[in-house]
């Protein structure tokens, strides 16, 4: 797949909810040496709380209801073209992307994930990983194929699972490094030609 080398790239980013990945990839996009910035917002509900986040940094947003179709596919596909969007990142999208989808773009996805995949691909991850006594789960970044969970890795980090975790205090521990390793993860791809 080709990289994207020379100007900021312009990326947009899909969410469905909270938003905090979304918050992070802006703020960090905003950094010196940051090689991307954020184009445009992507939302399947329009109650995502996300979206607040791009009206306060003035980023274009539209709603669309994703329904993992040829119309959708199209609709969204054109509104990418519209904003030259260079790169895709899932954050927190709660739909799956359609191989037509993924065809047609011909750029890079990419999506984070809660868990160290391979492991805990879905949804859950926390609970599951901590059912299986796991000494660690973390976070990782990677492409978005028509496989759930399963493109190249990027970037990846461990957290320690200690005895007294539970689902809440896991989830705040890996998404806090989540907001500083998706944006690493961006920039490292479009860094390496
Ligand atoms: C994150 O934990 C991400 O790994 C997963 O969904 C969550 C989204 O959180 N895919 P937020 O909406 O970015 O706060």
């Amino acid at each position: 797949m080709a990289k994207l080398i020379g100007n900021k790239s312009n990326i947009a980013v899909f969410i469905s909810g909270r938003g905090s990945n979304l918050k992070y990839l802006i703020k960090n996009s905003k950094c010196k040496n940051s090689l991307f910035r954020i184009k445009l917002v992507i939302s399947n509900n329009s109650e995502a709380n996300g979206l607040k986040y791009a009206e306060k940094s003035k980023i274009k947003f539209y709603v669309i209801k994703y329904n993992n179709n040829n119309t959708s596919d199209a609709q969204l596909l054109r509104l990418l073209k519209k904003f030259k969007i260079d790169l895709i990142c899932l954050a927190g999208f709660m739909k799956i992307i359609s191989k037509n989808f993924i065809d047609k773009f011909h750029k890079p996805i990419f999506n984070i994930h809660p868990s160290l995949l391979p492991k805990y691909k879905g949804l859950n991850t926390h609970l599951r990983a901590l059912k299986n006594n796991e000494k660690f789960s973390g976070s990782t970044v990677h492409l978005v194929t028509s496989r759930l969970d399963s493109g190249k890795i990027i970037l990846q980090k461990k957290v320690k699972i200690y005895k007294l975790d539970n689902v809440k205090s896991l989830e705040k521990k890996i998404l806090k490094i989540e907001h500083k390793i998706y944006s690493d993860a961006v920039n490292k791809f479009l860094s390496n030609p």
